[in-house]
Protein backbone atom coordinates (compact mmCIF):
# COMPACT_ATOMS: atom_id res chain seq x y z
CA UNK A 1 0.00 0.00 0.00
CA UNK A 2 1.41 3.53 -0.82
CA UNK A 3 2.63 4.93 2.55
CA UNK A 4 1.78 8.75 1.27
CA UNK A 5 -0.06 9.92 -1.46
CA UNK A 6 0.15 13.82 -3.16
CA UNK A 7 -3.07 15.89 -3.55
CA UNK A 8 -3.04 19.32 -5.52
CA UNK A 9 -5.73 21.74 -5.26
CA UNK A 10 -7.60 22.62 -8.38
CA UNK A 11 -8.89 25.97 -6.94
CA UNK A 12 -10.61 27.82 -3.75
CA UNK A 13 -14.03 27.73 -2.10
CA UNK A 14 -15.31 31.40 -1.63
CA UNK A 15 -17.74 31.46 1.56
CA UNK A 16 -19.33 34.25 3.55
CA UNK A 17 -18.29 32.08 6.32
CA UNK A 18 -14.59 33.32 7.74
CA UNK A 19 -14.31 30.20 10.64
CA UNK A 20 -15.71 26.80 11.10
CA UNK A 21 -17.58 28.15 14.63
CA UNK A 22 -20.92 29.48 13.31
CA UNK A 23 -21.07 27.69 9.96
CA UNK A 24 -23.92 25.28 8.97
CA UNK A 25 -23.22 21.64 10.03
CA UNK A 26 -23.90 19.96 6.65
CA UNK A 27 -25.59 22.00 3.40
CA UNK A 28 -29.02 20.60 4.07
CA UNK A 29 -28.90 22.90 7.36
CA UNK A 30 -27.72 25.55 5.49
CA UNK A 31 -29.48 28.91 4.63
CA UNK A 32 -29.58 30.74 0.86
CA UNK A 33 -26.30 32.48 1.48
CA UNK A 34 -24.27 32.30 -1.79
CA UNK A 35 -20.43 31.42 -2.12
CA UNK A 36 -17.95 31.00 -4.89
CA UNK A 37 -15.56 27.87 -6.44
CA UNK A 38 -13.06 29.39 -8.22
CA UNK A 39 -10.89 26.59 -10.28
CA UNK A 40 -7.44 27.39 -11.73
CA UNK A 41 -7.66 28.74 -14.99
CA UNK A 42 -6.10 25.06 -16.40
CA UNK A 43 -9.49 23.50 -15.46
CA UNK A 44 -12.06 25.68 -16.89
CA UNK A 45 -12.96 23.99 -19.79
CA UNK A 46 -13.03 20.65 -17.30
CA UNK A 47 -16.47 22.55 -16.39
CA UNK A 48 -18.45 22.45 -19.80
CA UNK A 49 -21.91 20.56 -19.17
CA UNK A 50 -21.75 21.26 -15.35
CA UNK A 51 -24.96 23.71 -15.88
CA UNK A 52 -27.09 20.86 -16.40
CA UNK A 53 -26.68 19.86 -12.59
CA UNK A 54 -28.71 21.30 -10.00
CA UNK A 55 -26.50 20.33 -6.97
CA UNK A 56 -22.95 19.37 -7.20
CA UNK A 57 -20.28 17.67 -4.75
CA UNK A 58 -17.02 19.70 -3.43
CA UNK A 59 -14.49 17.14 -2.58
CA UNK A 60 -12.65 19.58 -0.17
CA UNK A 61 -9.62 19.77 2.42
CA UNK A 62 -10.64 20.54 5.81
CA UNK A 63 -7.60 22.63 5.92
CA UNK A 64 -7.66 24.06 9.45
CA UNK A 65 -9.12 20.87 11.48
CA UNK A 66 -7.46 19.94 14.58
CA UNK A 67 -5.70 16.34 14.56
CA UNK A 68 -8.09 13.45 14.36
CA UNK A 69 -9.70 10.86 17.38
CA UNK A 70 -11.03 7.88 17.12
CA UNK A 71 -13.92 8.76 19.17
CA UNK A 72 -15.86 12.33 19.07
CA UNK A 73 -19.86 13.67 19.73
CA UNK A 74 -20.21 14.81 16.32
CA UNK A 75 -22.31 17.98 15.89
CA UNK A 76 -25.81 16.68 15.85
CA UNK A 77 -25.65 14.11 18.87
CA UNK A 78 -24.14 14.29 22.84
CA UNK A 79 -22.63 11.24 22.69
CA UNK A 80 -18.82 9.81 21.77
CA UNK A 81 -19.48 7.63 17.90
CA UNK A 82 -16.55 6.30 16.32
CA UNK A 83 -15.27 9.15 13.95
CA UNK A 84 -16.15 7.04 10.64
CA UNK A 85 -19.90 6.94 11.69
CA UNK A 86 -19.95 10.45 11.81
CA UNK A 87 -19.17 13.12 9.13
CA UNK A 88 -16.60 15.10 11.62
CA UNK A 89 -14.17 17.12 9.78
CA UNK A 90 -10.88 15.83 11.92
CA UNK A 91 -10.37 13.13 10.16
CA UNK A 92 -6.70 11.39 9.42
CA UNK A 93 -7.22 12.46 5.68
CA UNK A 94 -9.56 15.47 6.26
CA UNK A 95 -10.98 15.26 3.42
CA UNK A 96 -14.75 16.69 3.36
CA UNK A 97 -17.56 16.33 0.76
CA UNK A 98 -20.75 18.61 0.43
CA UNK A 99 -23.58 18.18 -1.78
CA UNK A 100 -24.17 22.29 -2.82
CA UNK A 101 -26.39 23.86 -4.86
CA UNK A 102 -25.11 25.15 -7.83
CA UNK A 103 -26.36 28.36 -9.29
CA UNK A 104 -24.79 29.77 -12.25
CA UNK A 105 -21.52 29.41 -13.96
CA UNK A 106 -18.83 31.87 -15.58
CA UNK A 107 -16.00 30.33 -17.26
CA UNK A 108 -13.97 28.97 -14.16
CA UNK A 109 -16.43 30.66 -11.40
CA UNK A 110 -19.17 28.37 -9.70
CA UNK A 111 -21.60 30.22 -7.67
CA UNK A 112 -22.93 28.19 -5.49
CA UNK A 113 -25.66 28.43 -2.42
CA UNK A 114 -25.76 25.85 0.59
CA UNK A 115 -22.28 25.94 1.80
CA UNK A 116 -20.67 24.71 5.07
CA UNK A 117 -17.52 24.92 4.07
CA UNK A 118 -15.22 28.16 5.25
CA UNK A 119 -13.46 30.68 3.30
CA UNK A 120 -10.13 30.00 1.70
CA UNK A 121 -10.65 26.14 2.32
CA UNK A 122 -8.42 24.29 -1.07
CA UNK A 123 -10.84 22.25 -3.50
CA UNK A 124 -9.97 18.74 -4.35
CA UNK A 125 -12.49 17.35 -6.74
CA UNK A 126 -15.99 18.06 -8.00
CA UNK A 127 -18.39 15.75 -9.21
CA UNK A 128 -22.29 16.47 -10.70
CA UNK A 129 -24.67 15.02 -7.79
CA UNK A 130 -27.33 12.49 -9.56
CA UNK A 131 -30.33 11.87 -7.35
CA UNK A 132 -30.67 8.25 -9.18
CA UNK A 133 -26.67 7.10 -8.20
CA UNK A 134 -26.43 9.22 -5.39
CA UNK A 135 -29.73 9.34 -2.99
CA UNK A 136 -31.04 6.46 -0.96
CA UNK A 137 -33.68 8.02 0.99
CA UNK A 138 -34.82 5.06 2.65
CA UNK A 139 -31.71 4.52 3.97
CA UNK A 140 -31.05 4.21 7.58
CA UNK A 141 -28.92 6.44 9.13
CA UNK A 142 -27.83 5.21 12.62
CA UNK A 143 -27.78 7.17 15.08
CA UNK A 144 -28.40 9.82 13.33
CA UNK A 145 -32.03 8.63 12.58
CA UNK A 146 -32.62 8.75 17.20
CA UNK A 147 -30.80 11.75 18.17
CA UNK A 148 -32.33 14.49 19.05
CA UNK A 149 -29.87 17.68 19.33
CA UNK A 150 -30.62 19.78 16.71
CA UNK A 151 -27.71 21.94 16.67
CA UNK A 152 -27.42 23.46 12.99
CA UNK A 153 -24.16 25.63 13.43
CA UNK A 154 -20.95 24.48 14.17
CA UNK A 155 -18.92 25.72 17.35
CA UNK A 156 -15.05 25.50 17.78
CA UNK A 157 -15.07 21.72 18.77
CA UNK A 158 -12.93 20.54 15.54
CA UNK A 159 -10.55 23.22 15.58
CA UNK A 160 -8.54 25.74 17.29
CA UNK A 161 -9.20 29.93 16.54
CA UNK A 162 -5.37 30.06 16.78
CA UNK A 163 -4.23 28.10 13.98
CA UNK A 164 -5.01 28.45 10.30
CA UNK A 165 -3.17 24.73 9.27
CA UNK A 166 -2.63 21.94 10.87
CA UNK A 167 -0.93 18.92 10.79
CA UNK A 168 2.29 17.08 12.08
CA UNK A 169 4.40 18.47 10.10
CA UNK A 170 3.43 22.14 9.70
CA UNK A 171 1.52 24.57 11.92
CA UNK A 172 0.40 27.63 11.04
CA UNK A 173 -0.30 29.76 13.38
CA UNK A 174 -2.77 33.31 14.02
CA UNK A 175 -0.87 36.06 16.12
CA UNK A 176 -2.86 38.85 17.36
CA UNK A 177 -5.83 36.80 18.97
CA UNK A 178 -3.68 35.78 21.83
CA UNK A 179 -0.38 38.22 21.47
CA UNK A 180 2.77 37.59 20.54
CA UNK A 181 4.42 34.38 18.53
CA UNK A 182 5.43 32.89 21.98
CA UNK A 183 1.99 33.09 24.01
CA UNK A 184 0.20 31.88 21.13
CA UNK A 185 2.40 28.83 20.71
CA UNK A 186 2.42 27.97 24.05
CA UNK A 187 -1.34 28.26 24.00
CA UNK A 188 -2.32 26.08 21.40
CA UNK A 189 0.45 23.73 22.39
CA UNK A 190 -0.93 23.54 26.07
CA UNK A 191 -4.74 23.53 24.97
CA UNK A 192 -3.50 20.12 22.85
CA UNK A 193 -1.33 19.35 25.02
CA UNK A 194 -4.34 19.57 28.15
CA UNK A 195 -6.59 17.29 25.79
CA UNK A 196 -4.27 14.51 25.13
CA UNK A 197 -4.03 13.90 28.86
CA UNK A 198 -7.81 13.22 29.08
CA UNK A 199 -8.05 11.14 26.22
CA UNK A 200 -8.06 6.99 26.47
CA UNK A 201 -5.97 6.15 23.45
CA UNK A 202 -2.97 7.08 22.51
CA UNK A 203 -2.92 9.82 19.92
CA UNK A 204 -0.10 10.40 17.58
CA UNK A 205 -1.48 12.69 14.80
CA UNK A 206 -1.79 15.41 18.16
CA UNK A 207 1.31 14.27 19.15
CA UNK A 208 3.26 15.09 16.29
CA UNK A 209 1.65 18.39 16.36
CA UNK A 210 2.45 18.92 20.03
CA UNK A 211 6.08 17.47 19.64
CA UNK A 212 6.53 19.86 16.25
CA UNK A 213 5.16 22.94 18.92
CA UNK A 214 7.21 21.92 21.89
CA UNK A 215 10.93 21.91 19.84
CA UNK A 216 9.57 25.15 18.36
CA UNK A 217 9.26 26.47 21.43
CA UNK A 218 12.34 25.32 23.20
CA UNK A 219 14.80 26.29 20.50
CA UNK A 220 13.43 30.09 20.02
CA UNK A 221 15.06 33.01 21.43
CA UNK A 222 11.59 35.03 21.56
CA UNK A 223 13.22 37.92 23.14
CA UNK A 224 15.25 38.40 20.17
CA UNK A 225 12.46 37.45 17.86
CA UNK A 226 9.96 39.93 19.16
CA UNK A 227 12.66 42.67 19.03
CA UNK A 228 13.85 41.85 15.42
CA UNK A 229 10.48 41.84 14.06
CA UNK A 230 7.52 43.73 15.93
CA UNK A 231 5.01 42.13 13.75
CA UNK A 232 5.58 39.11 16.09
CA UNK A 233 5.29 40.80 18.99
CA UNK A 234 1.33 40.27 19.00
CA UNK A 235 -0.01 44.00 17.75
CA UNK A 236 -1.04 42.61 13.99
CA UNK A 237 -2.49 39.50 12.63
CA UNK A 238 -0.08 38.01 10.94
CA UNK A 239 0.54 34.23 10.13
CA UNK A 240 3.45 32.48 11.31
CA UNK A 241 4.38 28.94 9.66
CA UNK A 242 6.14 26.43 11.92
CA UNK A 243 7.53 23.58 10.10
CA UNK A 244 9.72 20.45 9.91
CA UNK A 245 12.79 19.82 7.63
CA UNK A 246 15.29 17.62 7.81
CA UNK A 247 17.37 19.63 9.82
CA UNK A 248 14.72 20.87 12.83
CA UNK A 249 11.89 23.28 13.22
CA UNK A 250 11.96 26.17 11.06
CA UNK A 251 9.36 28.90 11.00
CA UNK A 252 8.86 31.87 8.38
CA UNK A 253 6.46 34.58 8.69
CA UNK A 254 3.47 34.49 5.93
C1 LIG B 1 -19.33 18.76 10.00
S1 LIG B 1 -18.33 19.32 8.66
C2 LIG B 1 -19.11 18.54 7.28
C3 LIG B 1 -18.39 18.79 5.99
C4 LIG B 1 -18.92 17.98 4.82
N1 LIG B 1 -20.30 18.27 4.50
C5 LIG B 1 -18.74 16.50 5.09
O1 LIG B 1 -19.67 15.86 5.55
O2 LIG B 1 -17.65 15.99 4.84
C6 LIG B 1 -18.80 20.99 8.44
C7 LIG B 1 -18.13 21.88 9.44
O3 LIG B 1 -16.73 21.87 9.18
C8 LIG B 1 -16.17 23.11 9.54
N2 LIG B 1 -15.31 23.54 8.42
C9 LIG B 1 -15.69 23.87 7.17
N3 LIG B 1 -14.63 24.17 6.41
C10 LIG B 1 -13.52 24.00 7.21
C11 LIG B 1 -12.13 24.14 7.01
N4 LIG B 1 -11.61 24.48 5.84
N5 LIG B 1 -11.30 23.90 8.07
C12 LIG B 1 -11.82 23.54 9.27
N6 LIG B 1 -13.12 23.38 9.53
C13 LIG B 1 -13.97 23.62 8.50
C14 LIG B 1 -17.31 24.07 9.82
O4 LIG B 1 -17.40 24.24 11.22
C15 LIG B 1 -18.54 23.32 9.32
O5 LIG B 1 -19.65 23.60 10.12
Amino acid sequence: MEKELRLRPIGIIRSPYKEPKGTPVQPGFAKKERGEVILDEAYTEALDDIEGFDRIWLVFWVHRARPWRPKVVPYRDVVERGLFATRSPSRPNPIGLSAVRLVSRERNRLVVEGLDIIDGTPLLDIKPYIPRADAFPDARSGWFDKTKNAREVADDRFYLSETVRLSRDEVVLRLGLHGCIENTARHVHRRLAEELIQEKEPNPAAEGVIELLGEFLQATDFRALRAADEDLAGQKEVSVRIYRTQDGVRWEKL
